[in-house]
């Protein structure tokens, strides 16, 4: 099969999570912007990205406190997960109109979303401005998990129900099934 280059040059990367950030400003009501441009950057210490586009209303306010919350939602709460990421903090009360409960992080003052079933609390170390968006990458300093889907030391993530986007086509997905597990070539290639 022959290759096309495609023009203007796109980072086409598929699948992209998708995680519902929150953050709260002093005084302000908290908010919710759905995000796929996201991702793990670093284990040790555990630390994850976040890319926002500077006229989000969510921008500043993790600008301004230098925390986000990182909420993974469920297949069920595939309408809410669209809605953050049509509506906007400036008109909506995103929390109240999705009827999702917020609880407050014990590591730092941002909301988390009880419906999510993990839920990670984050500082921001550095604000890259890339462009389009601004990067935060954030320290993971507390994670949350519904207490029956921790197993052994471990998350039982099919029983999440794990949401991806496909930016290709703007359609969100769930997983199909697993197919083996990490290290399974060893020994047979
Ligand atoms: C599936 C999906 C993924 C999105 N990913 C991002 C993203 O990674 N970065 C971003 O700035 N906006 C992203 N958006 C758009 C924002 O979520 C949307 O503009 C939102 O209304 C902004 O909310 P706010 O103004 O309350 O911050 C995404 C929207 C959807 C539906």
């Amino acid at each position: 099969m022959s290759k096309k280059r495609v023009e203007p040059e796109v980072s086409l990367f598929y699948p992209a999570p998708v995680v519902l950030v929150t953050c709260a400003r002093e005084g302000e009501k908290p908010n919710i912007i759905t995000i796929a441009w996201t991702g793990v950057a670093c284990s040790e210490p555990p630390m994850v990205g976040v890319a926002i586009r500077p006229g989000r209303y969510s921008h500043d306010i993790v600008a301004a406190s230098r925390e986000f919350g990182v909420n993974f939602p469920s297949r069920e709460d595939l309408e809410k997960v669209d809605f953050c990421g049509v509506a906007s903090g400036k008109k909506v009360d995103k929390f109240e109109r999705c009827g999702f409960t917020p609880f407050e992080g014990e590591a730092t003052g941002v909301p988390l979303i009880k419906e999510c079933p993990v839920n990670l609390e984050c500082v921001v170390t550095h604000a890259l401005d890339l462009g389009s968006h601004t990067y935060f990458l954030g320290k993971v300093v507390a994670a949350h998990v519904d207490e029956d889907l921790w197993q052994d030391g471990a998350l039982k993530v099919w029983d999440a129900f794990p949401l991806v986007y496909l930016p290709p086509t703007a359609e969100y997905a769930s997983l199909g099934k697993a197919l083996g597990r990490y290290c399974l070539s060893k020994g047979r290639i």
